[in-house]
């Protein structure tokens, strides 16, 4: 079998390049030299951040950045972007993420998330770009019968969100059994927070966060009264949930590493991107309010249904297959996560008219 060369720089696209993720990526990708691509509809996100990667990201050696307003399910004008710009490769971020909303809209998460892929998928093979990195997720592993988890752990997913992130990946995996000219990777992420130490980018969710902490940072900053501690009564150090928290600069360098070792991998391969490390509420919760100065006001309350107790990476294969290892702590994590949080109160809203 052929195995493609690998890139270490070219044009790379990134769907869903303006959102929490691709944003941070794109930073990393243009400071390594990458031409960015960026195709969004904006749908969760503005092109405000894209002007701050831009900001970020300027000097000698830097990639250049351009983007375009597009939904991912609009094949023919995805294809025409692929071959009009000369891509490489592709990273695949665009997509929606929140479980409780997937419960709610399943056929919603199932159109934008697999129908998307679908699309995107035709629009690459359309114009022989066949190297992707995919944004997958810890979820598909539900709750794990052993931590810390391998690839190679029973996936089960329990929402729709979860059910499109194993979807995709089982269609990826038929694509590569169909045709051997593709190369995938598809990237178990665990739980990105922190933003990027200029405090220029970071998480920006719509309405009340659910994730653990943006919503700590928001009651840090005033906007809620208390922390909602989900239950203390898990099977854990300290009662509280474990996770493996990962800062977002780290997992943007994850995508760097795959996307240079995409091109020597057969078929779909997935890798789990974690620190390899769990922490528990109680512990989040510590180390934000010594990133803040100050005891962050929490309750216990009772535990929200369809969490599990703990579950964090080995991140064993991302280090032998990629050359890739996080390296930022959960202190470096809260640190960066409350400068963008205080420095930018309404996220990218303040400038968004402007954009
Ligand atoms: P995000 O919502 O910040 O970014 C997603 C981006 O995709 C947004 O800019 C949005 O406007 C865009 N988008 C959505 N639907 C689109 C469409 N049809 N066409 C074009 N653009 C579209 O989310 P994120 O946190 O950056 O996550 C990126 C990817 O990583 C998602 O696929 C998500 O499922 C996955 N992921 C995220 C997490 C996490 O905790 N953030 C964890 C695991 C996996
Ligand atoms: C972390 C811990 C909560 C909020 C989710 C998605 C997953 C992935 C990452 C996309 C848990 C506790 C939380 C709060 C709390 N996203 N918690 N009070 O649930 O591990 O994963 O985001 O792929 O699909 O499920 O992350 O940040 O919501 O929760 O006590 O206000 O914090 O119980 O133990 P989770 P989370």
């Amino acid at each position: 079998m052929c195995h493609a060369r690998s890139v270490t720089s070219g044009t790379v696209l990134l769907t869903g390049g303006a959102g929490y993720i691709g944003s941070h990526t794109a930073v990393e990708l243009l400071n390594a030299g990458w031409d960015v691509v960026v195709v969004d509809d904006f749908s969760n996100s503005s092109p405000v951040a894209l002007d701050r990667v831009a900001e970020v990201s300027r000097g000698e050696g830097h990639g250049q950045l351009r983007w375009h307003r597009l939904d991912v399910a609009d094949t023919e004008q995805l294809a025409k972007i692929l071959a009009d710009e000369g891509v490489e490769a592709v990273v695949h971020f665009a997509g929606l993420k929140a479980v409780g909303e997937s419960v709610a809209q399943p056929v919603r998460y199932y159109r934008v998330n697999v129908g998307g892929t679908a699309s995107l998928l035709t629009a690459m093979d359309a114009t022989g770009v066949r190297r992707l990195v995919f944004s997958s997720s810890a979820t598909v592993y539900g709750e794990p019968e052993q931590v810390p988890v391998v690839e190679s752990a029973r996936l089960h997913v329990s929402n729709p969100y979860g059910r499109t992130k194993l979807m995709i990946e089982e269609m990826l995996g038929d694509l590569a059994t169909s045709d051997d000219r593709w190369r995938m990777l598809a990237l178990r992420y665990f739980n990105p927070v922190g933003a990027h130490p200029s405090g220029r980018l970071g998480e920006d969710p719509e309405g009340i966060p659910n994730n653990l902490m943006p919503y700590v940072m928001q009651v840090a900053a005033g906007r809620h009264p208390f922390v909602r501690v989900f239950g203390d009564d898990y099977p854990t150090r300290d009662g509280t949930g474990i996770r493996d928290y990962l800062h977002v600069v780290d997992l943007a360098l994850g995508h760097l590493a795959a996307l240079r070792a995409v091109g020597d991998v057969a078929g779909c391969v997935p890798v789990n991107l974690g620190t390899g490390d769990g922490s528990s509420v109680l512990e989040v919760l510590a180390a934000a309010s010594r990133a803040v100065g100050r005891e962050i006001p929490h309750e216990v309350v009772d535990r929200r249904p369809g969490d599990i107790a703990s579950c964090y990476a080995d991140p064993t294969l991302a280090g032998d297959l990629l050359g890739w290892r996080a390296t930022r702590t959960l202190d470096d994590m809260a640190a960066d996560h409350w400068r963008w949080q205080s420095d930018n109160p309404e996220g990218y809203r303040a400038e968004n008219g402007a954009a």
